[in-house]
């Protein structure tokens, strides 16, 4: 078998899409999962489209007796890919502790299981949130961090600041961070997609279910924003060209071509695309028309923000390649086959 590597919140949507590219190129994927925001089919469906059964272990990161027990039997595992994380903005700002208890303690115990174990390499999952309203767009990693729009995004700042301040003590451990956008859309097969429970906080899952009917209709944030048609502009990436993102990042921390201990990439399209452009692309890819109204604003939204993507396109060799028009296509096609429609 493949070299190990560990996928924790590997049943959720970016790291299922992670677990399905990791096995295509031969690793061999560890999953460990509390499934608080996903199920166990999930690990049924990555067999289906692999034909390899991830191993699955669902215990909370928290559990630090589990977690070293975890890795005593896995003495083998050469890297790990930290995905598992609350990611509500809006319930991390009602629930502040739970978020930060659960983000920080979670990735803490993994670096003092890493340490333990001597595991060298971590890819730790990061949000562009990190940047907040950017003053100068597109933004590059030397963008300067602003204060997070919410806990959830403090979450991932804070998360950067103990992984570069651990790096420096721990000679023999080496980080890469990928500052997510916007991820958005669902496997080629149907068979794995994002998942939301209850009412969606992100647009594309709440467009796909007002499109099949679940959701009445869809309330765009604000159309007076300074924008080309006033709604708000995001960057939004292909979940599965994110997921290849973290395979070249593995590879590169195996392989020992990083060039430092801490590094850290945008992983975007470095296009900005309005909410009222994903709407019309998304009738054009489907053919359907779309129940939408404008409301008001959303608190905490930023107004605009896409990658400068240069870095991770030179330095990685990771391109976004999925087109807007295909990746709002394979959600739908993703809700299709959930909710049974043909
Ligand atoms: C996108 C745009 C909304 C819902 C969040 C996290 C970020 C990352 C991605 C994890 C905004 C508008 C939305 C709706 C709408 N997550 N919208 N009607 O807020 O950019 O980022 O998800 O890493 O960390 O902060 O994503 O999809 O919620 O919103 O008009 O019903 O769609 O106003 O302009 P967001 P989103």
């Amino acid at each position: 078998m493949g070299r190990k590597v560990l996928v924790t919140g590997g049943t959720g949507y970016i790291g299922s899409h992670t677990v399905v590219e990791l096995q295509a190129v031969g690793f061999e994927v560890i999953i460990i999962d509390d499934l608080s925001n996903s199920t166990a089919e999930v690990v049924d469906n990555i067999e289906k489209i692999s034909g390899i059964r991830p191993v699955f272990e669902e215990f909370n990161l928290l559990d630090s007796d589990k977690l070293t027990a975890f890795f005593g039997k896995y003495p083998d595992i050469e890297a790990i890919i930290h995905f598992a994380a609350f990611k509500a903005v809006g319930e991390s700002v009602e629930k502040p502790l739970y978020y930060y208890r659960n983000n920080l303690v979670s990735l803490m115990n993994i670096l003092d299981c890493m340490s333990k174990y001597k595991i060298p390499n971590l890819v730790f999952s990061s949000s562009c949130t990190v940047y907040g309203q950017p003053d100068v767009l597109p933004v590059t990693e030397n963008t300067p961090k602003k204060d997070a729009e919410s806990p959830y995004g403090n979450t991932k700042a804070i998360s950067e600041e103990i992984l570069r301040d651990t790096v420096k003590v721990t000679p023999d451990l080496n980080v890469i961070a990928l500052r997510y956008f916007n991820p958005i859309g669902a496997h080629p097969t149907a068979l794995i997609g994002e998942l939301p429970r209850g009412v969606p906080n992100n647009l594309v899952p709440f467009i796909t279910q007002t499109a099949a009917g679940i959701r009445q209709q869809l309330s765009v944030f604000g159309d007076d924003y300074n924008t080309p048609d006033g709604s708000c502009v995001r960057d939004y990436i292909n979940v599965v060209d994110l997921a290849k993102a973290h395979v070249i990042a593995i590879n590169r921390l195996i392989n020992n071509t990083n060039t430092d201990r801490y590094e850290f990439f945008n992983v975007g399209t470095g296009y900005g695309a309005s909410v009222l452009e994903v709407v019309k692309t998304f009738e054009q890819a489907t053919g359907l028309k779309l129940n939408y109204k404008i409301v008001a604003r959303r608190p905490g939204d930023v107004e605009k923000i896409f990658a400068d993507t240069k870095i991770a396109n030179t330095v990685l060799g990771w391109n976004a390649e999925t087109s807007l028009f295909d990746t709002l296509l394979s959600a739908w096609n993703w809700e299709k086959r959930i909710r049974n429609i043909s």
